[in-house]
């Protein structure tokens, strides 16, 4: 039966090292021999076996310890050197979020052109925001293309702000005090408030899903402790300022949009937020094909094309766009929508929720 695992870390002397281990990082000692001249000891601390081998080649580089304090752990200093040259490198076990301060620009990406990248778990990427807004900002456009389970676990992320639209077919999901699992359709999305447990379980062949996060680098944890469902509901509950949200599309109701010729259905998510983020569905409003001309202070805006055909209109040219196409606007940018298509369905992901134009 194995019992336990040890990293041999190599040294020309065990004093100094064994030494440093023990004194500075705060190892322990399980075992030492030969008694009169030892070569090897058991070194154990933070989960870990070390086997201190001398004369044995060093073999391991770098060790990283994580802290609760980083700078506090060895009077501010992040790097040692033990004695037998390996780097013990300090840092967060929990790091803070990184939020970098928005580069807008006007970004299109066509659905056409095909620019997928193998991700992880059988999952192509389409990146809709090459530039990520100086890191501000990440949109992706997903495909599953075999339908089945899904390899998750339980896990969170580090974030600001995210959520999942469902573009086509249909993923089956499981959130953290929202009850048994539910499957999310074509047009359903949900807002995943920060470091709220979740887990994909299954989709359909060719599944689609439109992801918008901010920051576009943030940490994926996995926490093992917790077994999804959770046996209690907690719908209300606060994530970081965020309440979770499921917005299901055949429930929806229509109401106008800020600019007058197209109307809306809101996902709820600007709520849930109190005013972060907007994300709804904008569609022609009966007899209409255009909106009046907005600019706007905002520091994120987004839309992808779900169906249909429109133009954006700016004051240097007319951009047509189909389905799977998707634009960013900047806070410069004067733009109108025209030629809309009857069955134009546009969705619209905004930081804040609320406009001023
Ligand atoms: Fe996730």
């Amino acid at each position: 039966m194995l019992r336990s695992a040890q990293v041999q870390i190599g040294c020309d002397a065990i004093e100094p090292s064994l030494s440093f281990f023990v004194k500075t990082l705060g190892f322990r000692v399980d075992a030492i021999f030969p008694a009169d001249d030892p070569d090897t000891v058991m070194l154990s601390g933070y989960g870990m076996q070390i086997r201190l081998q001398r004369g044995a080649a060093r073999g391991v580089e770098a060790l990283y310890l994580l802290c609760d304090d980083a700078q506090a752990a060895a009077g501010g200093q992040t790097l040692l050197n033990a004695p037998n040259g390996v780097s013990i490198h300090l840092t967060a076990a929990d790091p803070p979020m990184k939020v970098p301060p928005a580069r807008q620009a006007l970004v299109l990406s066509r659905g056409g052109d095909g620019q997928w990248s193998a991700g992880r778990a059988g999952m192509w990427y389409r990146d809709l925001l090459p530039d990520r807004h100086g890191g501000a900002f990440i949109a992706s456009h997903i495909r599953i293309l075999d339908g089945g389970p899904v390899p998750d676990y339980v896990h969170f992320h580090k974030i600001r702000f995210q959520t999942i639209f469902c573009r086509k077919g249909w993923v089956r999901v499981v959130y953290e005090g929202q009850g048994e699992p539910f499957v999310m359709h074509a047009g359903d999305c949900v807002l995943q408030a920060p470091q709220i447990r979740h887990r994909v379980l299954e989709s359909s062949a060719g599944a689609e899903v439109v992801e918008i996060g901010a920051p576009a680098q943030h940490i994926t944890m996995a926490d093992h402790a917790m077994v999804l469902p959770t046996p209690e509901r907690y719908p209300d509950r606060d994530f970081g300022g965020q309440r979770f949200v499921r917005h299901i599309a055949a429930q929806a109701t229509w109401e106008p949009w800020r600019k007058d010729g197209f109307e809306m259905r809101d996902t709820g998510i600007a709520a849930a937020t109190s005013g972060l983020a907007g994300v709804r569905v904008l569609r022609p409003a009966e007899g209409r094909n255009s909106t009046a001309a907005q600019q706007h202070a905002t520091e994120f805006c987004l839309y992808f094309v779900l169906s249909g055909q429109v133009t954006m209109q700016t004051d240097g040219e007319s951009i047509a766009l189909a389905p799977d196409d998707s634009i960013t606007v900047t806070d410069t940018t004067r733009y109108r929508f025209v030629d809309a298509s009857a069955d134009l369905n546009l969705l619209e992901v905004s930081l804040p929720a609320a406009f001023d134009a």
